[in-house]
């Protein structure tokens, strides 16, 4: 699908195909316990949210430099391109590499290599969201917003995501006023497996101006009152809902009633490289599998501009 489009759920290290991770593990002397790219797709199978996660943070063992994630990020950039996307406000997860021994700067330095020229090179603005993971402590979270000093001006906003359950929004309500603080724009995964009242926390006590995922909001009519009312926009992932078993099949997705319901919904890919496809993907799989029609696609597409960071001059370039 080639609407234009503004993709606002995508964690780079989730943009990590078979194929550039062993060229990697090869480039770095890393060796993966896989024979090759065919037995790694194998490993694809996941039966929830957290034995993704565990392939996700196995993986990224192969990004150690800057060029890596030069080269990681300008293959999702070149992907997006080619189904659509004009604008993408890029996740990326600072702990997993810090952990690893790769430093923030590596990090942020390398993703701008690509970012920094995708306008000219993709024809699609980029703005980076820094993300804590909530199964680290607040402190660790803490800690990584004071490393990233140096490098605000290329950091949008913060985010929240890795394992949900048992990690509610109000773990870190001290990092968020300090983020908030500093001028950044704030979002957070909620209600991806974790209850609605885990999205009503992250809105009264971290502040987002977004709700990642957000899908379980469904089970509490009140809570979908709010939203609408409040035009609060989700950002949806239906292929990863699939895949992560969040919903039995895309024809169960209730993406159609949440629409209906007047909710602020976005499409997009969360981590394409493990959930089988990009943003275009998804949308076409929602064309096929649940019937959404091309004007409901347009709406999908428009609500992706008007929930993005973008400033109204720089959302009509993109646009
Ligand atoms: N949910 C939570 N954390 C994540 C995800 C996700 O879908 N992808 C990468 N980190
Ligand atoms: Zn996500």
């Amino acid at each position: 699908m080639s609407l234009p489009k503004a993709e606002l759920h995508l964690h780079i290290e989730g943009t990590l195909e078979p194929e550039l991770a062993f060229e990697l593990a090869a480039r770095n002397g890393v060796s993966l316990p896989y024979a090759d790219t065919e037995a790694l797709r194998e490993a694809y199978r996941f039966k929830d949210l957290q034995s993704f996660l565990n392939l996700y943070y196995e993986l990224m063992a192969v990004l150690r430099t800057e060029q890596d994630f030069a080269d990681l990020a300008n293959a999702y950039l070149a992907r997006a391109a080619a189904q659509g996307v004009r604008h993408a406000e890029i996740f990326f997860d600072p702990q997993a590499h810090l952990v690893r021994g790769v430093s923030l700067g590596t990090v942020v330095e390398g993703l701008w290599r690509a970012l920094g020229s995708s306008e000219a090179n993709h024809g699609i603005s980029t703005k980076l969201i820094m993300c804590f993971l909530r199964d680290e402590s607040a402190d660790s979270a803490l800690q990584t917003l004071r490393a990233a000093t140096p490098y605000l001006d290329r950091i949008t906003g913060v985010g929240l995501d890795s394992a949900e359950v048992g990690h509610p929004p109000v773990k870190f309500r001290e990092v968020y006023e300090a983020a908030a603080a500093l001028g950044l724009r704030r979002v957070a995964h909620a209600g991806e497996e974790g209850p609605p009242a885990y999205i009503t926390e992250a809105l009264d006590v971290l502040g987002v101006e977004r709700v990642d995922h957000g899908l379980r909001c469904m089970e509490d009519p009140a809570l979908v009152e709010r939203l609408v009312r409040e035009r609060i926009p989700l950002t949806l992932c239906p292929l990863s809902n699939v895949r992560l078993r969040t919903v039995d099949t895309l024809a169960d997705h209730p993406l159609p009633a949440m629409l209906d319901a007047g909710l602020m919904c976005t499409v997009n890919s969360d981590d394409p490289a493990y959930f089988g496809g990009y943003v275009g993907d998804n949308f076409a799989a929602l064309h096929a599998s649940l019937g959404l029609t091309e004007d409901r696609l347009r709406e999908l597409a428009r609500n992706s501009f008007l929930a993005s960071f973008l400033e109204d001059d720089e959302e009509r370039r993109a646009r």
